[in-house]
């Protein structure tokens, strides 16, 4: 555990950040949060995620993906990073890299992502744009952990938003994420308060 008995938990970074800025901002807010930030690990510098670590006050590590030999080593250098900073669960938001198994070997059963559509629809980098160019009228976000595959793992938590007459890829982001900025930081809570349990892909919330 960390300070004050709270569970340190690394946010994996490659872009703006606005999830890690949900999750710092609920971690401050709620005194019941259950967990701390301690660390920032991002895979490429300049993101503006790399500027939210640093207002508020969080450390962060900068583990460029052409500085490895390979996945396999990328992944243990992520690792390696968070766990300097003692974290025993990562938290991916908006972290555009797929881990090798080694992370789930690590942080067993301790890894969480959090995805722009209602999987196990649109999996990959563009769920957004393709669910609107699939004329579905639901989409939304969810909440998962990490397995082996690629947007894959047991889910944790899901929220349907309507796809609009008018839509584009930013306009419908933009309501999936302000949904995502509120179901990400509770499923953070609910873990690191011990009440997720995993059974199969099934995932009891207590
Ligand atoms: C989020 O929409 C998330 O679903 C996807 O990448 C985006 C990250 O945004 N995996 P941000 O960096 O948290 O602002």
């Amino acid at each position: 555990m960390g300070g004050k008995g709270l569970l340190p938990i690394a946010v994996l970074v490659s872009g703006s950040g606005s999830n890690l800025q949900a999750i710092l901002d609920a971690a401050a807010a709620d005194p019941d949060f259950g967990a701390e930030v301690v660390a920032v690990v991002a895979d490429r510098p300049g993101v503006g995620a790399l500027d939210r670590a640093q207002a508020a006050g969080v450390p962060s590590e900068i583990v460029p993906w052409s500085g490895s030999r390979d996945r396999d080593a990328f992944t243990e250098a992520i690792c390696d990073a968070a766990e300097r900073h003692g974290a025993r669960a990562l938290v991916l938001a908006g972290f555009m890299r797929i881990l090798a198994p080694g992370a789930m070997a690590r942080f067993p059963a301790a890894i969480l992502n959090v995805h722009p559509a209602l999987l196990p629809a649109f999996p990959g980098a563009h769920a957004v744009r393709q669910a609107l160019e699939h004329g579905v009228k639901l989409t939304g976000a969810t909440v998962h952990f990490v397995d082996e595959q690629v947007d894959h793992g047991p889910i944790v938590a899901q929220e349907a938003v309507p796809v609009l007459e008018g839509d584009d890829e930013a306009s419908l982001q933009a309501r999936i994420q302000a949904v995502e900025h509120r179901l990400y930081p509770a499923v953070v809570k609910a873990f690191a308060g011990g009440r997720l349990r995993v059974e199969g892909r099934t995932v009891h919330w207590r």
